[in-house]
């Protein structure tokens, strides 16, 4: 195949191309990137989830309840654990465990930092310590002296540094006090413990999956949905007034994942995460539709409208604003970058067909003439594509989301080439297998080489049209291998470290995002699209002239050459060459229990040669990036 790249005649590039949607789906927001180690700290109750002792253990004679008491911690946070002496009593040192999100990584060199809030009469020592699940062993503890007073709450701060390394990761946290001190019960809430998190930040995340998302160099962030913001009816969307501030006063949300939540990882998190990772926002609002298609009419909508501008101004307002204030208060007086904002999330799907006609009729116009009346510079998305039907009123911009089988991926590969409307592809990702049966069929169990391979055909072709496709978000991006719903997602995690695996596709999207145009090149090639597809462009920074190429599915499996002039580049010019290609078997994944990665990275030096082409071959079912940077 012979590709000749012109030298100039593209597009300037919008430079975030690559990226990822957040929400918590998978435990991979409480219990994955957000690093707290308890799981239920403060027995939250929220839409169908009632307050309960998961991962709570009684220790020396305990007798743990849940209790509404008349005072509670906070009004966010009204159900508190009650530690009384059972009928046998206390033995000499009573309290309880608790068994994490699934285990705990316990390491000699972590800090972790704990809290707790305890009201009753105390005056001797609480005990923090880790302990083994198995053999009880403990691998490091800590004393606090307790302030505890009968009448109020206080709160108790530690930190616990192990002495060693526990072998696995099944270990708890326990808080034990004396019981001959004790004058009754005590009632403890907000049991809170983070080891180090990504950047040092307070109730930060999680420092092995924030880096294995960093290391993809990700541009693009949608959040905090996805199903998750549009909640399950319209009393229970992911409003994110709920999730600012001291976590005393965050109440939790039901989620619409079937686990509830903390509101840990609050809307605040999600924009120093943006700024840490150096990620434009993509940020949703409640379009005033939930998953059980309940629809707020229009004569009620201003409220979410309003909400909305609160939100905006949050994330950008000058401090002098009231929410660029409350910003401000948080600890961020800077206001963050926001240029994109998304109305409601796939409401072509929740609530068929009134949600969607509902949309189009007032709901995404009454959001779009607001937002743009106050912040003419923000592009405002609606939360479907013209091929969800959606005719898009201008200046609107579309989101098109495809979970779908190798070969759709392939022949969906032209779809945006003619489309004028500037779209998001929200969220994407191969799922199901080729002859599957769709959505009626299961989605594999992993990412796998072939689907990933598909992926990056699908990201060809939206970054050929980068002057209208705002970018490309992977969805959804993190599972707990211990709970989870929807398996293809492109890092997995449990709690030991170890686990943390990075799927076939994390290397495509990570070469890719590593390799950012300027501009894109219009190529020519009497060969056409398929079965290699490619994008070409330039990168006016690094001064690299870069191809990105995808082989799926060649005659006969075949290996196939590739020439490639850049008009311009003269004869001995040398390019890095990456070629990712994978397992015999397309259906070959990367398998946390075996640690095996199935992706091979081959790099070699390439000379343009006396007529300045670099050739090269690929073998089939491979993924190839050329730059002519120096490196
Ligand atoms: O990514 C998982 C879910 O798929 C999202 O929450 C939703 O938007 C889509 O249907």
């Amino acid at each position: 195949i012979d590709i000749t790249v012109k030298a100039d005649g593209g597009n300037a590039t919008n430079g975030h191309q690559y990226g990822f949607l957040h929400e918590d789906i998978n435990n991979s927001g409480d219990g994955g990137l957000y690093a707290e180690l308890i799981r239920n700290r403060a027995f939250q109750a929220s839409e169908g989830f009632p307050s309960t002792l998961d991962a709570w253990y009684s220790i020396g004679g305990a007798s743990l309840s849940l209790k509404k008491l008349e005072k509670p911690l906070s009004e966010a946070l009204s159900t508190s654990l009650n530690v009384a002496p059972s009928s046998g009593g206390y033995a000499a040192s009573a309290g309880f465990f608790n068994d994490g999100y699934w285990g705990m990584d316990v390491k000699k060199a972590n800090k972790y930092t704990g809290s707790f809030w305890v009201k009753g009469q105390y005056d001797g020592q609480f005990t923090a310590s880790f302990r083994s699940n198995i053999t009880g062993d403990i691998f490091g503890s800590t004393t606090i002296q307790s302030k505890s007073v009968p009448d109020d709450w206080t709160e108790h701060t530690y930190e616990l540094r192990p002495e060693i390394d526990a072998p696995n990761s099944n270990n708890t946290l326990a808080i034990t006090f004396d019981s001959s001190v004790v004058d009754g019960s005590l009632d403890f809430n907000l049991i809170s413990l983070f080891p180090p998190t990504f950047k040092g930040r307070k109730n930060g995340m999680r420092i092995d999956i924030a880096e294995a998302l960093a290391d993809l160099h990700p541009t693009l962030f949608r959040i905090p949905g996805g199903n998750m913001l549009e909640g399950q009816t319209n009393s229970s969307w992911w409003d994110w007034k709920d999730s600012l501030g001291p976590l005393k006063d965050r109440p939790g949300f039901g989620g619409v994942w079937n686990y509830p939540q903390t509101h840990g990882l609050g809307l605040l998190e999600y924009l120093e995460l943006s700024e840490d990772l150096d990620m434009e926002l993509v940020v949703g609002v409640y379009s005033g539709l939930s998953l059980n298609g309940d629809i707020t009419p229009e004569d009620q909508l201003q409220f979410f409208i309003d909400d909305a501008l609160d939100q905006i101004e949050f994330i950008r307002g000058p401090i002098d604003s009231k929410w660029g204030a409350r910003r401000a208060e948080l600890g961020h007086p800077k206001p963050f970058k926001l240029r994109y904002v998304e109305i409601g999330n796939e409401d072509w799907l929740a609530g068929r067909p009134t949600g969607w006609e509902t949309y189009k009729e007032y709901r995404f116009p009454m959001f779009l003439e607001a937002i743009n009346a106050a912040y003419p510079d923000i592009q405002v998305i609606a939360s479907g594509s013209i091929f969800d039907g959606h005719d898009i009123p201008k200046p609107g911009a579309g989101d098109y989301h495809l979970y779908a089988e190798p070969d759709t991926l392939i022949k969906q590969f032209g779809r945006f080439d003619n489309v004028e409307t500037p779209h998001i592809i929200g969220e994407m990702a191969a799922t199901h297998p080729n002859g599957g049966t769709s959505w009626d069929g299961p989605m594999q169990p992993w990412p796998w080489w072939s689907g990933s391979v598909a992926e990056a055909v699908g990201l060809i072709s939206y970054e050929r049209n980068q002057d209208r496709i705002i970018g490309a978000a992977y969805a959804p991006v993190l599972r707990n291998l211990n709970r989870w719903q929807w398996p293809i997602t492109i890092v997995h995690h449990a709690a030991d470290p170890a686990l943390t695996t990075k799927s076939t596709s994390w290397f495509i999207w990570e070469l890719f995002a590593g390799h950012v145009f300027t501009e894109t090149l219009p190529a020519t090639s009497e060969d056409g699209f398929g079965p290699l597809y490619y994008v070409t462009g330039k990168n006016d920074i690094t001064g690299g002239h870069i191809f990105k190429g995808a082989l799926f599915n060649s005659t006969d499996n075949a290996d196939v050459p590739v020439r490639i002039t850049f008009e311009g580049v003269q004869a001995g010019t040398q390019a890095e060459l990456t070629l990712l290609s994978g397992p015999e078997n397309p259906y070959g994944y990367n398998d946390p229990w075996t640690g095996i990665n199935v992706v091979e990275t081959t790099k070699s030096t390439l000379i343009a040669d006396a007529e300045g082409v670099f050739s090269f071959e690929m073998p089939n079912l491979s993924v190839a990036l050329l730059d002519t940077a120096p490196k």
